[in-house]
């Protein structure tokens, strides 16, 4: 388990390592849009992972080719459905809101 803080609602919940950082989210009554089920096509769970590099995934090149053609991305863009929570750190991230997508 490791502690996972949800911003700018400033929320932190316990996740269990192997979980989905997108499920995560929903799971914490956080709002995300997944249009694609998590299949890294529409872009809409785009976030910055701000906290915590060594406690997620590393990204693959659906995700990175996904982030390649979204507007506004920065070098903490990662997209939430991508992303699996590792436990062996705590994960902060920024949820981007009407920005997303
Ligand atoms: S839910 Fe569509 S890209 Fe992640």
């Amino acid at each position: 388990m490791t502690t996972l803080t949800i911003m700018p609602a400033n929320v932190t919940v316990e996740v269990a390592a192997g979980t989905n950082l997108l499920q995560a989210i929903l799971d914490a009554g956080q709002a995300l849009v997944t249009k694609c089920g998590g299949k890294a096509s529409c872009g809409g769970c785009h976030i910055f992972l701000t906290g915590g590099r060594k406690g997620i995934s590393k990204m693959t090149p659906e995700e990175n080719a996904k982030l390649d053609t979204i507007v506004g991305i920065g070098s903490k863009s990662r997209l939430a459905c991508q992303m699996t929570i590792l436990g062996t750190e705590p994960v902060t991230v920024e949820l981007l809101g009407a920005l997303s997508g």
